[in-house]
């Protein structure tokens, strides 16, 4: 059954959460507690198992706007091991700059953000995290297989090339490219190169994958078919993802928990917890609470975009 709750959530903000305890990480088996409860005492994290990203009151401003306002304020985000998480709101409210922060790539102004037990700095530098971006952006001269294993051999010298291409070889495999090995980019699909770059931060057997808009450029089936592919990732892996996406259906569909962005300052508005037990596939679009909780987002955003909702 799902549970409506209003109040302040995990991250400080006032919203409403939707929770079951059907909707706990696969991946994180150690998981346990009573999801309700921790949603309305705002202690999911400390009560259901270890937090690999928090961040508490960032807020970012990027050099070269002088004195101008920060991007986003006021972030307050606790993301389970293990479980995957959705960033969603309206174009400029930051999705993409809170995403850089995590990676170590834009340092917050203010506030604290801590990845593994360790800075975003510190977390980039022990390779913990992976980066996938809407462009592929393979090296063109480069097959597949070095593709994939090219970022492993610039940034671990001490890994023998034969091991990385091994690496990348089987991630290439597991992302269902292993008849691909020696095609270039260009007789790659998109889809299929967007499988090449994933494969390619997999293959820095990173514990987090951050995703930025992954399958923004993919046609609607394609796109069908990465979300699919993120959920047999996960589910061999188990690893924490983080995924940019203006899709309310592949938020709801991948996702344990979304977070709903607005813009001005850039914020996390509301944070909703999908009620929806995993393994989930096609049929899990066929369950009525995956379209109340699409209902929900999309009120959320539209609100996150400054309109009111329309009355139902
Ligand atoms: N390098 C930069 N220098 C200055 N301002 C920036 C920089 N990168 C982004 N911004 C500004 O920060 C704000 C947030 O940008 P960001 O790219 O994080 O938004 P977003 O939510 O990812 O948008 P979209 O959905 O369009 O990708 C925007 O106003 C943008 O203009
Ligand atoms: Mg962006």
């Amino acid at each position: 059954m799902i549970e409506r709750v209003m109040g302040r959530n995990e991250n400080g903000s006032e919203g409403i959460r939707q929770v079951n305890a059907a909707s706990e990480p696969a991946a994180n088996r150690t998981l346990s507690g009573n999801p309700t409860e921790n949603a309305t005492t705002g202690r999911q994290a400390e009560k259901t198992g270890p937090a690999m990203i928090t961040a508490q009151n960032i807020a970012i401003s990027y050099p070269g706007v002088k004195n101008g306002p920060a991007v986003i304020q006021d972030i307050n985000l606790s993301i389970r091991d293990g479980s995957i998480v959705s960033l969603i709101g309206p174009s400029g409210c930051g999705k993409s700059t809170l995403l850089k922060a995590i990676a170590g790539l834009v340092p917050p102004a203010k506030g604290r953000m801590d990845i593994a037990g360790v800075t975003p700095q510190e977390a980039a530098q022990r390779r913990l995290v992976g980066l996938v971006f809407q462009e592929a952006n393979l090296l063109p001269w480069k097959t597949a297989l070095d593709n994939a294993a090219f970022l492993l051999q610039v940034s671990d010298k001490s890994i023998p090339a034969n091991e990385a291409r091994e690496r990348a070889a089987e991630n290439l495999r597991l992302v269902g490219l292993g008849e691909a090995l020696t095609k270039l980019p260009s007789q790659l699909s998109g889809g299929m190169r967007q499988r090449a770059s994933i494969a390619r931060a997999l293959t820095l057997n990173p514990q987090i994958l951050l995703m930025d808009e992954p399958f923004g450029a993919l046609d609607a089936i394609t796109r069908e078919e990465m979300s699919y592919l993120i959920l047999d990732i996960w589910e061999r892996t188990g690893k924490t993802i983080v995924l940019v996406t203006h899709s309310i259906d592949e938020a709801v569909l991948l996702s344990h928990e979304v977070h709903v962005m607005g813009v001005k300052p850039g914020r996390i508005v509301c944070s909703i917890t999908v009620p929806l037990a995993f393994p989930r596939n096609s049929q899990s679009f066929a369950d009525p609470r995956f379209r109340e909780t699409e209902i929900l987002l999309r009120d959320r955003l539209i609100e996150s975009h400054g309109r009111p909702r329309q009355a139902s």
